[in-house]
């Protein structure tokens, strides 16, 4: 199977996961990227049985509307029941590193608003130690230079992903050659720079369920 067969089959897997429980009250999470947008095109097929979602994009926020499902505001609703969004990485503990795509903020927010974080990612993500994807961290700009610096003396190699401004309109510094042995501590520290808006570590909120496309099957790790 091709990447791209992998993460049709997760996406049309986590709509399988989640349809049992959905109904009109139910508030979808929507997640940012390749995976996340087959979720958005599978959901097109019952959006006529949820509530609402609300998007951790403008992206994912404008592919929702272009098939008539209904985009909230995170702060005009009391709960996101499901948040299903992809990975760049994930150790078996569900530790993910996020941000490839540049939304790991407002991935991070919905995620923590969450009562069920659904990771659905190609087998090529999951990983023994973080790291060898570039972290990244979004950056208030006026802060640029002093963060980098500070990234450098926790050990990695930050580069400025160029011509790219999230939708919090901040930049992205990713940092290469930076294995993670300790997750935890690690996206604590990071967030503890300042300047830093967050990191894409998903390690103090990880996912809770990982659907892992294989060319056996999808697993469901948890
Ligand atoms: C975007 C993300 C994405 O989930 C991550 O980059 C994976 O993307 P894709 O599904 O295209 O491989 O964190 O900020």
């Amino acid at each position: 199977m091709t990447q791209d067969e992998l993460k049709q089959a997760v996406a049309d897997a986590a709509l399988a996961h989640i349809e049992p429980h959905v109904d009109d009250e139910t508030v979808l999470g929507i997640g940012t990227g390749s995976t996340a947008n087959l979720f958005i095109d599978a959901l097109a097929t019952i959006k006529g049985r949820i509530g609402a979602t609300v998007a951790s994009s403008e992206a994912s926020a404008e592919r929702l509307r272009s098939h008539g499902i209904p985009v909230y505001d995170l702060n005009g609703v009391d709960q996101v029941d499901f948040y299903i969004d992809g990975a760049d990485e994930s150790n078996r503990a569900l530790q993910l590193i996020k941000g490839g795509g540049g939304a790991l903020t407002r991935e991070k927010i919905v995620a923590a608003v969450a009562k069920e974080f659904i990771c659905i990612a190609d087998d090529s993500k999951l990983v023994h130690t973080l790291g060898n994807f570039p972290l990244p961290v979004e950056v208030i700009p006026m802060a640029r230079g002093h963060v980098a610096r500070e990234l450098v003396k926790l050990g990695g190699d930050p580069v400025y992903r160029e011509g790219f401004i999230t939708d919090n309109g901040n930049i992205i510094l990713d940092v290469h050659n930076f294995p993670i042995a300790q997750p935890l501590a690690t996206e604590e520290k990071i967030n503890g720079i300042t300047g830093v808006v967050t990191n894409g570590l998903f390690a103090l909120r990880p996912a809770d369920v990982l659907l892992l496309g294989t060319t056996d099957g999808v697993q469901t790790l948890r």
